[in-house]
Formats: structure tokens, C-alpha cells, sequence
């Protein structure tokens, strides 16, 4: 009898709840050379919708390139992870005096970690490129060229996109002035809806005006009764109260919805009678209890306004600045606290948007613990 739930990772079929209209939307982008931005709380589950598009797609013969632009250190990184990225299989079916001709000498064929073919630079480029914006702009036009000439839609996903602002000044703008001249590639943005992504397509922003889409919350009701059918495919019974207690438990957020009923589920499997809300209780207090040191060490490194504040969100406080929260949590002055609010907010600690909520449901109840 499987597992029903999986966390941590991109989840697909079965394991993928909803999200119809989005994965339909993205579609629509996808096929047609469009763009879009997807944006939303971390841990929403904006990879994983994205990666389910992407299957479909494939699924109808179409290209997609996926990148992950988090932990790429520089332009230089970008670059080689959009090469990388490119299927084979396309590769191998493009003529290749078209490939030769889009690239112009700078990208080459070869073998990656596990031996099979992938793209790769070439030349000078290929090491300390001295104008890796250059090179981008040449990556993508050459894509550009050869999706100009096939009728299958090529897609160009950048995950966590928000980082090239980090990793070059005006990393944004570079990319969306690429995007523009680019017109035969369809394009796909994803980011965590902090400060960052914000400026980038906010008014002033570089990607004013583009398409977006957030990814928010899965409706409550459909998944409850999602959560207890998977639950029961796998051997588990619920009582009816049970499913919607655990999603208003856990909070909005689906990936901290779904470590819940994870751990509900193997309670379950361990015990005789139904899942009852005692049952999700218990699971959540042993959650809470194996994230202790991971909590602990988040927590020993933050900055007294920052604790001060938090502690106040987890009492349940919705307005920072009024003279009653400020000396109830000792806290200087309203500027430190709004001050405060706006770090954690863009560390992705505090959701997105009024009231302030601590984004993870557990790590809020560990703070309530802490005396
Ligand atoms: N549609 C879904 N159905 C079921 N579980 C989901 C779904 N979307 C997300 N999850 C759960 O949430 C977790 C996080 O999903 P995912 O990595 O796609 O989110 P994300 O928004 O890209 O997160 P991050 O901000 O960390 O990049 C998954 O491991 C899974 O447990
Ligand atoms: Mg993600």
C-alpha cells in the first residue's frame, strides 16, 4: 500500500491536487509563443503546476526548456542551465546546418554528467565568458531562429527568475528586452511574490504589462475531500469532520496542508480506528516536535526586533505599529517594527500581503511554545 502524499519536491500525477484552470492557462501561453508571469507564496506549488504544463505539452510533441534560476551564481550559470536544459531529442531532429547557422560557432555538442548528449558552450564563452549578456542574448535568438522555422512551440521556463536581478544589476531588464526581440519562443516566469518579483512587474518594472497569474491557495473543501480519498486509496479512514480540520489547521499554504496529512496518514496506518481531528492534532504537535532543532538554529540567528515581531504575529497581533503592540513586545519604535515586518516578509518568513501571517503553520506554533 503506497504513500498518498508527497512533500519537498515538484509532485505529479497522482500526487498533484487541482489546479485545472492554471495548468489550462499555461497551456494556452505554451502553445500559442506567449508570455507569462506566475507568481505567489513560496511553497504554493508554482514548479509543480508548471511542471505539469510542461508534460502536457511535451506530451503534444512540444519543446520546453526549464531552468531553475535560484542557485545560479551568475549570468554565466544562466546560460549554461538554458544550453543544458535543451532536449536532445530536438536537438537531434533539427537540421543541422540550421543549429550551426542559429548558433554561429558558440554552442557545441556534448556529453553531460550522465554521458548523453546535451548543449553546451563553446570557445571562450565557454569558460570566463567576458560578456555573458552577449551570450544570452545570442542563446535565446539562436533558440529564437530555430523555433521560427519549426510549427512545435518552444518554451523557455525561468523558475525563481527573480534572481537574475540578483545575480547582474538590471538582470531583469536584460531579460526582457531579449524576451521582446524573441517572438517565435513562448515564455514562462515564475518567482515567489517578495519584494523582488514585485519591482520587476510592478508599474515601474521591467515586466510591466506581461500576462501573470497568481498561484494562491487550493480551495479548502476540494482539498479536504482530496486529502481523504488519496488517505483512503491507500488503506486509511477519515471521519468526515477530520479532512476539513486538518486544511484550516495547517493554513493556506499547500505544501504545509500536505506534510500534515503526510503525517496524519502514517498515524493512521499505525492505528486501529479513523482519523479523527484528535488525530490531526497529534500529528501536528509531532511535526512541530521533530522541527525543533531546524527551528531552533532559524531562530537563534535572528535579530531581537525580528523575534519581537514574530512573536507578536504568532500571539495573533495584525497591526504592528500601534503604541499597544510596541510595548507589549518591548519593541522601540514603529519604524523597527515595520522595519522588521519587511525582512521577513522578503526572507519568505511572513506571507505575502495583509494581515501578517507566519508563512509555516508549524514554526508559528513552536513560536507560541517558546516561553
Ligand atoms: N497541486 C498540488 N497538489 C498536491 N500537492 C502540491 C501541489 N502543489 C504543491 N504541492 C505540495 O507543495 C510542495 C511544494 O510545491 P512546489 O515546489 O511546486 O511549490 P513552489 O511554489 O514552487 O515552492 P517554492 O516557493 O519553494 O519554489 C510539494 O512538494 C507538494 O507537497
Ligand atoms: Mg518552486
Amino acid at each position: 500500500m503506497g504513500q498518498p502524499f508527497r512533500t519537498d519536491q515538484v509532485v505529479e500525477a497522482p500526487y498533484f491536487a487541482d489546479r485545472d484552470e492554471e495548468t489550462n492557462k499555461l497551456l494556452r501561453v505554451m502553445r500559442n509563443r506567449e508570455r507569462i508571469v506566475l507568481y505567489g507564496e513560496r511553497r504554493q506549488g508554482k514548479s509543480s503546476v508548471i511542471t505539469r504544463a510542461a508534460r502536457r505539452l511535451e506530451s503534444e510533441g512540444g519543446v520546453v526548456i526549464m531552468i531553475d534560476a535560484w542557485k545560479v551564481e551568475d549570468l554565466n550559470g544562466i546560460n549554461r542551465a538554458i544550453l543544458k536544459a535543451v532536449p536532445f531529442g530536438w536537438v537531434k531532429g533539427t537540421r543541422l546546418e540550421l543549429l550551426i547557422r542559429a548558433f554561429r560557432g558558440l554552442v557545441g555538442l556534448m556529453p553531460n554528467e550522465e554521458g548523453r548528449p546535451v548543449l553546451g558552450l563553446v570557445g571562450l564563452s565557454a569558460h570566463r565568458d567576458p560578456h555573458p549578456d552577449e551570450t544570452l542574448e545570442r542563446i535565446l535568438e539562436g533558440l529564437n531562429d530555430v523555433a521560427g522555422e519549426s510549427k512545435t512551440p518552444v518554451v523557455v521556463v525561468i523558475d525563481e527568475f527573480q534572481n537574475l536581478e540578483k545575480i547582474r544589476t538590471n538582470g531583469g531588464a536584460l531579460l526582457r528586452s531579449i524576451v521582446q526581440e524573441t517572438g517565435h519562443l513562448s515564455y514562462v516566469f515564475a518567482g515567489s511574490m517578495v519584494g523582488l518579483v514585485m519591482n520587476l512587474i510592478g508599474p515601474k518594472g521591467p515586466f510591466h504589462g506581461i500576462e501573470r497569474i497568481e498561484i494562491g491557495e487550493i480551495r479548502a473543501d476540494y482539498l479536504a475531500t482530496w486529502i481523504q480519498e488519496r488517505s483512503k486509496s491507500c488503506g486509511v479512514e477519515w471521519t468526515s469532520d477530520a479532512s476539513p480540520f486538518l486544511v484550516a489547521k495547517a493554513g493556506p499554504v499547500t505544501e504545509y496542508i500536505l506534510r500534515l496529512a503526510k503525517a496524519v496518514h502514517w498515524i493512521g496506518t499505525q492505528s486501529k480506528g479513523a482519523v479523527m481531528p484528535d488525530t490531526i492534532d497529534q500529528a501536528f504537535a509531532e511535526i512541530v516536535a521533530d522541527m525543533d532543532g531546524t527551528f531552533d538554529l532559524i531562530w537563534s540567528k535572528m535579530s531581537n526586533t525580528r523575534r519581537k515581531v514574530l512573536r507578536g504575529i504568532a500571539d495573533g497581533e495584525v497591526r504592528l505599529t500601534t503604541d499597544h503592540f510596541l510595548s507589549r513586545y518591548h519593541l522601540g519604535s514603529s519604524s523597527a517594527a515595520s522595519r522588521g515586518e519587511r525582512e521577513l516578509r522578503d526572507d519568505g518568513i511572513l506571507a505575502p500581503g495583509k494581515p501578517p501571517r507566519i508563512s509555516d503553520p508549524f514554526f508559528a506554533e513552536w513560536i507560541r511554545r517558546q516561553t
